[in-house]
């Protein structure tokens, strides 16, 4: 496991319109990563990217994607966000289990599973790393570490907020998982939702390495004085 702390740009919080700009903003206050957040309005109540604006970051930048699909049927999905230019596919475990009764319908969220297919999962984990990618996985809030399988990941993603959207609040309560997690992993860990420079410290106490961050990044006057003051922490 790295020591350094490295930040991962999350673009759902760039502006759009002017996307290659904000890239490039990213790569001169040295980010490390792009995190591409993939939704399906199924697995979480928004719709964002594809494999498209994938390839489109994959032709701007040489700096690590990764692709974080909050999508049902990951799986299936896997071959086109390779292909399309991701390093590192993360999958939410969630994805793999019956819907517990609080959230039954597919539109009830967040969605929290009452066990988890790890044959399945492992089966995917596996076809990530058959296209030459990085595999992850990653664990709701609501969804405790599920330790059986950290063998076949390269990098566990915790998520400190529910996913969906960017502008969330941290949760600290998730910061156990965290510190379990470097005890027994030694894999990337990333921490995910709510990250900022009042946050930051304690997740990385906890032992994240990998800080994503949207709207601290962006919504910031100075983007480089924000990713440095992260880095600093
Ligand atoms: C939430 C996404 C996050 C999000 C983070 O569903 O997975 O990656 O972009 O946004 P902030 O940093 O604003 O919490
Ligand atoms: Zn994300």
């Amino acid at each position: 496991m790295s020591n350094t702390i490295e930040i991962s740009a999350s673009i759902l919080s760039a502006d759009f319109g002017h996307l290659v700009r904000d890239v490039k903003r990213c790569e001169e206050a040295g980010i490390d990563r792009f995190h591409i957040d993939c939704m399906d309005g199924h697995f979480v109540p928004n719709l964002t990217i594809g494999p498209i604006m994938v390839e489109t970051m994959r032709k701007n930048t040489k700096l690590p994607i990764e692709t974080h699909l909050m999508i049902e049927n990951p799986g299936y999905y896997i071959e086109h966000y390779a292909k399309a230019g991701a390093d590192i596919i993360q999958i939410q475990v969630e994805c793999y289990g019956p819907r517990k009764s609080n959230c039954r319908q597919w539109n009830q969220w967040p969605k929290e599973v009452e066990n988890i297919d790890l044959p399945a999962l492992r089966a995917d984990l596996k076809k990530i790393k058959i296209f030459g990618k990085k595999a992850f996985i990653v664990i709701n809030p609501g969804t405790p570490l599920c330790e059986e399988i950290l063998n076949d990941c390269d990098g566990v993603l915790i998520m400190s907020v529910n996913p969906g959207f960017a502008g969330q609040k941290f949760m600290p309560e998730v910061l156990s998982k965290v510190d379990r997690l470097q005890k027994i992993f030694d894999g990337d860990i990333a921490i995910d939702g709510g990250i900022n420079a009042q946050t930051a410290p304690a997740a990385i106490d906890a032992g994240a390495h990998v800080l994503i961050t949207a709207s601290y990044l962006f919504g910031s006057p100075h983007l480089a004085q924000a990713a440095r003051l992260l880095k600093s922490i």
